[in-house]
């Protein structure tokens, strides 16, 4: 099944979160509206708002409030990615050129205040309490998790427990968040329970997506993710295919693993030696089998929710 075809029962309520997200940048400040108009040149696959507005469906027809929801979603995933990309000094972004690359780090860092900042307010003037109750703890849930990988960079002893809480909480949060919203908006507090299972669907399947985006970062192609490849390691980002093949490589590998695993740079003939390695130890295989168990996970939860 295509993206698209998923898409499709909600696809009307999609437009209207584009819509909600070209009036943030609709302000009395040219410079802000030219960089947010750049921004969202490029759509993106608004993964999150459909998370939302699908989890709001199953319950019947979808209102104003989860319109409202989804865009604030999606303006805080724009909002990390931007800082995101000025963290990691990252130049491509959904095959554009990112507003750390084309402008500065500093006007990612305003930029992303400026949506951090105007989601919230869409929040306390629509009155969405399960949003502002959700979202407020997400973002420094996220944050932690961004603030983790400084913590582990460049630490080839961190442990696949450590690695999946950090992309827990900076990927598979915000996920969570969209499912819980989704699946308790209008139902009061006295429903906080029936909330639980659609926020660890969400949450383990952002985990598996972040599995998969850092297997990309070593096989993807730049033409189709839109963004770079060798980022991650190259930024002191040890992801899961390089934890499982250090823990499955007999002496000799993994001191050659090591190795290369150290560098900074690489030519051409060092980096498929590396991802020949990883290979070899089983750690592409390791990390597809594991975001798949995580998927196959999320589908049973919500399955018996
Ligand atoms: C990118 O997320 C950041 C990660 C969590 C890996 P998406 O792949 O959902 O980004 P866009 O919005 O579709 O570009
Ligand atoms: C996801 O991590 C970033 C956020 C959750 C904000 P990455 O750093 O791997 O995302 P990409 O690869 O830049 O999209
Ligand atoms: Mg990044
Ligand atoms: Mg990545």
């Amino acid at each position: 099944m295509s993206f698209a075809a998923v898409q499709k029962p909600v696809r009307r309520e999609l437009e209207q979160v584009q819509g909600l997200l070209r009036d943030a940048f609709r302000t009395s400040i040219p410079i802000l509206n030219r960089v947010g108009g750049h921004v969202l040149a490029t759509r993106g696959k608004k993964i999150r708002p459909t998370l939302l507005l699908l989890t709001a469906r199953l319950r019947g027809p979808v209102g104003q409030d989860a319109v409202l929801a989804a865009a604030v979603v999606e303006m805080l995933h724009a909002a990390a990615l931007i800082h995101d990309d000025a963290v990691d000094s990252s130049v491509l972004r959904r095959g554009r050129p990112t507003v750390n690359g084309l402008w500065t780090d500093e006007m990612a860092i305003i930029m992303g205040d400026y949506l951090f900042g105007h989601a919230l307010n869409v929040m306390v003037r629509n009155r969405l309490d399960l949003g502002l109750e959700v979202l407020t703890r997400v973002v420094g849930e996220m944050t932690g998790g961004e603030a983790l990988e400084f913590q582990y960079a460049y630490d080839l002893g961190v442990t696949e427990a450590q690695y999946e809480e950090l992309i827990r909480a900076k990927t598979g949060s915000l996920m969570g968040a969209a499912t819980e919203i989704g699946a308790g908006l209008g139902r009061g507090a006295a429903a906080r329970r029936a909330r639980t299972p659609f926020r660890e669907f969400g949450e383990r399947l952002g985990t598996a997506f972040q599995i998969v985006d850092d297997l990309l970062d070593y096989l993807g192609d730049p033409e189709v993710t839109g963004k770079p490849v060798g980022g991650d390691l190259a930024e002191g980002k040890v992801t899961l295919p390089l934890i499982a093949a250090l823990r499955e490589a007999g002496e000799a590998d993994g001191r050659r693993l090591k190795r290369l695993a150290l560098r900074k740079r690489w030519t051409p003939g060092q980096w498929s030696q590396l991802r020949a390695l990883l290979e070899k130890c089983g750690g592409f295989a390791y990390a597809r089998d594991r975001a798949a168990a995580l998927a196959a996970d999320s589908q049973r939860l919500l399955a018996g929710a």
